[in-house]
């Protein structure tokens, strides 16, 4: 049997700092109000001269040092993006070109905020199949690009960042399961309803940025998170003291706390990252197991359940022994 199992991690955040009070400035807007509603205060924005690859180099080569392997190693490179840099080539193959590694399959993933959970669900298939020894996964976003940065109800949610891992073939668990689901009937909830596909038109209008109904958004996530948790406990007859780290999505604190509450699980047992990050869609969740990893409080041996929620509608969810 062929395990798969996550060997390192890495993630990057650009150095341009955008706070509730700049956003005062901007839009009709309260920092109270933003973080009584989100949990948000603050996100990073990508600099002019930045774009999506540039931040899943940076994630990715973190991720290769943590694991202690070079760019020669990787056989599949898969990211995650909404905000791809092109409509192509894909962003997995302008990243292969700076990671000078040639030859090897990479492609990207777009289920919007649940990618990275889609992405290590292909990964992990790939590798128990045989299919790839060890696999670069990455989720990278440069949301801020497609935000209407006249609408309060949007642009306070999302910042820009990447995560990456390492995920290699073993002979212990590892990833034990990934569950993937979409139902598109819910497209127009969450949407750039404009893109290529319909001609660059599309894009005109307002059409080129996000769009939400934010609160029909909010409650079909709690109702589908909590789902998610007991699908995903129950394929592995686990209980839910089992878990020692819920490291979901960061969306809103408030959902976070409603799908915490659902595993009866303390906040300490969570890792949050959403006040200081905002929502950054497929890098969200890479993003804050790099920084649990790397202030120590996710260990070795532990049991993480990761879930995401996001565009489509799409939702996952990824149980592991790190
Ligand atoms: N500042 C001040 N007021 C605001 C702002 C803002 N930034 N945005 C909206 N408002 C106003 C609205 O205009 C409305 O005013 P009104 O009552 O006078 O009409 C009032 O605040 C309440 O608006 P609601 O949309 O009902 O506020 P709600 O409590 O639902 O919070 C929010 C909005 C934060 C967007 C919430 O619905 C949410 O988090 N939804 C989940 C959406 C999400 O996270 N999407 C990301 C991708 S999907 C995912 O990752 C889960």
């Amino acid at each position: 049997m062929i395990y798969s199992r996550i060997t390192g991690t890495g993630s990057y955040l650009p150095d341009k700092v955008l706070t509730n009070q700049d956003l005062e400035k901007i839009v009709d807007t309260t920092d109270q109000w933003i973080r009584e509603r989100t949990g948000i205060s603050k996100r990073h924005i990508v600099a002019e001269n930045q774009s999506t690859v540039d931040l899943a180099e940076y994630a990715a080569r973190r991720a290769l040092k943590a694991a202690g392997r070079d760019a020669q190693d990787i056989d599949l490179i898969i990211v995650a993006t909404t905000t791809p840099d092109r409509v192509f080539p894909s962003t997995a193959c302008l990243l292969q070109k700076r990671l000078d590694r040639h030859g090897c399959a990479a492609f990207d993933i777009q289920a919007v905020c649940t990618g990275f959970v889609y992405a290590v669900g292909v990964a992990d298939k790939f590798i128990k199949t045989g299919a790839a020894k060890c696999a670069l996964v990455v989720g990278a976003e440069v949301l801020s690009r497609v935000l209407d940065w006249t609408d309060r109800g949007t642009c306070v949610l999302f910042g820009d960042g990447s995560g990456a891992v390492i995920i290699e073939a073993g002979d212990e668990p590892g990833i034990l399961s990934t569950h993937l689901h979409a139902d598109g009937a819910y497209e127009s909830l969450l949407t750039v309803a404009g893109g290529v596909g319909q001609g660059y038109a599309s894009l005109l209008d307002g059409n080129g940025y996000v769009s939400m109904k934010g609160n029909e958004v909010f409650k079909v996530a709690v109702n589908t998170l909590g789902r998610i948790v007991d699908e995903t406990l129950e394929a592995n007859q686990l209980e839910k003291s089992d878990i020692d780290w819920l490291i979901p999505h960061q969306a809103n604190i408030r959902i976070i706390q409603a799908t915490a509450k659902k595993l009866k699980m303390s906040m300490e047992r969570v890792v949050v990252t959403v006040g200081e990050h905002g929502n950054t869609s497929s890098a969200s969740v890479p993003l804050a197991l790099d920084v649990a990893v790397r202030d120590g409080r996710v260990k070795r041996g532990e049991t993480l359940l990761m879930e995401a929620f996001g565009g489509g509608f799409t939702w996952g969810s990824i149980l592991l022994k790190f």
